[in-house]
């Protein structure tokens, strides 16, 4: 009934998460607060896992994007599950490492790493560097040699489809500040620079077509056309390059209109093409790797809020008040993103007001859903907004020195603090 197999309504006429009373949990933690269901969490991974042995025989790897969400326990989950990562900063990194995640398991991405970064991972032995530039392929040959280490890369490679998804999250297009263009020939020289460098091993290649895609098609034309890539690469330098990532941006159920494809439609689909595609090319089954950041914890999570006030305007809208907003989610003014929500503790309640969701920020834009319909609210109840484990907690900022609010994961009945709630003294932790 919800957009997440982890939500329900119990005798009460409460929304529960993982089976958790989330009118309970709000007054257990405090609002705003995210929640994010464990289980789900863990499951989604294995779905991912699972499919790639089932329709790919186990000969490729899905990275969490670690952008999505990213917190100590997360990655430590993540290395559980036996998943790789997806890290783009110094900061992701460290968290990753601080986990306990392998390191050999981390993908680093990044359109600008900076010096000390790649200083960083190369020491810290991270697995792969997916390279975005001639710049970094020789600043990261530069640092390989003076550490005396072997660095293995990707190049990222712009393949130029286009993912019909919003502007804002498109990718893979040629007008995109990330990778090498294909049809250019920049690409084919980035291969060709990478394979003369010392120190640096390239496996493979990496596109990323965009976000929020409900459709296996554009998956498909991207791989037959990176496998192009791959064979042009074999014909004109001799080398066969083993590793293919597809990137992420599986959709996700923002509102009942999205209709995602179960995630393992998606790796049958690429793995039969991946499969026919090298075979026509008369290149090996090369060991796929998957990205998804959203898909992994984006269902998973819910984030409760208490209203604050109600405010009529009348023939104009009505406004409900609740104490988050743009700092914790910052999606609707930035996407004009949709989300679902509800009153948690009249979650069986016909929703039949239509209302506007607004934070409490010195900002006029600072809405998380405009005409939105909810049963008749008042202060002090709480709401919840579905579908927010992914680039909520994540995007969250300080603006008018609001504290972050605590990540809380539920697993089996039992609510742990991920991410405690920040403080005043947290917020002036760095002043001088
Ligand atoms: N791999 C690469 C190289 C990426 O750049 C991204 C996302 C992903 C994987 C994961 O994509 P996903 O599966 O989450 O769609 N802040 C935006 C999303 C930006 C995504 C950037 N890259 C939002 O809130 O919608």
């Amino acid at each position: 009934m919800f957009v997440s197999d982890c939500l329900q309504i119990n005798e009460s006429g409460h929304l529960t998460i993982g089976g958790m009373d989330t009118v309970a949990l709000a007054e257990q933690f405090g609002t705003p607060a995210y929640i994010m269901d464990e289980n789900q969490l863990r499951q989604n991974c294995r779905e991912y896992l699972r499919s790639i042995e089932q329709f790919y025989g186990g000969h490729g790897l899905p990275l969490y994007a670690s952008k999505a969400c990213c917190c100590t326990e997360i990655c430590r989950i993540m290395a559980e599950e036996g998943m790789g990562l997806d890290v783009c900063s110094g900061g992701e990194i460290f968290t990753a490492l601080r986990a306990g995640f392998p390191p050999e398991r981390m993908y680093f991405h990044g359109n600008n790493k900076t010096p000390a970064e790649i200083d960083y991972a190369v020491r810290e032995n991270i697995g792969h560097f997916v390279v975005d530039n001639l710049e970094e392929l020789r600043g990261l040959g530069a640092v390989a040699v003076a550490q005396g280490r072997r660095v293995r890369i990707l190049l990222r490679v712009k393949p130029g489809i286009d993912a019909h998804t919003h502007d804002f999250i498109k990718t893979g297009q040629i007008d995109s500040k990330f990778g090498f263009a294909l049809e250019t020939g920049e690409a084919l020289l980035a291969a060709e620079a990478a394979l003369q460098i010392p120190h640096l091993e390239l496996c493979g290649i990496h596109c990323h077509i965009g976000s929020q895609i409900f459709d296996a098609a554009p998956f498909e034309l991207a791989a037959e056309v990176m496998l192009g890539f791959l064979a042009q690469i074999k014909e004109r330098f001799g080398a066969e390059l083993g590793v293919l990532n597809l990137g992420g941006g599986f959709g996700i159920c923002y509102d009942e209109d999205d209709q995602p494809l179960p995630y393992a439609a998606y790796i049958e689909e690429v793995s039969k093409v991946v499969k026919a595609t090298a075979a026509r090319l008369g290149l090996a089954m090369p060991y796929i790797i998957v990205e998804p950041g959203r898909s992994i914890p984006g269902s998973t999570g819910v984030t409760l809020y208490r209203v604050g006030a109600v405010k009529e305007i009348p023939s104009v809208r009505t406004y409900v008040l609740i104490d988050g907003g743009m700092c914790d989610n910052p999606r609707y003014i930035l996407y004009g993103a949709k989300y679902r929500v509800l009153c948690a503790n009249k979650a069986a309640d016909p929703a039949d007001q239509m209302v506007t969701v607004a934070g409490r920020c010195c900002e006029s834009g600072d809405l998380i859903q405009e005409f939105t319909r909810l049963p008749a609210v008042k202060p002090g109840d709480v709401l919840a907004v579905l579908s927010t484990g992914a680039y909520n907690y994540a995007m969250a900022s300080h603006y008018n020195r609001i504290p972050n609010a605590p990540v809380i994961l539920v697993r089996d009945g039992i609510p742990r603090v991920a991410v405690r709630r920040e403080n005043y003294e947290d917020l002036c932790r760095n002043d001088l």
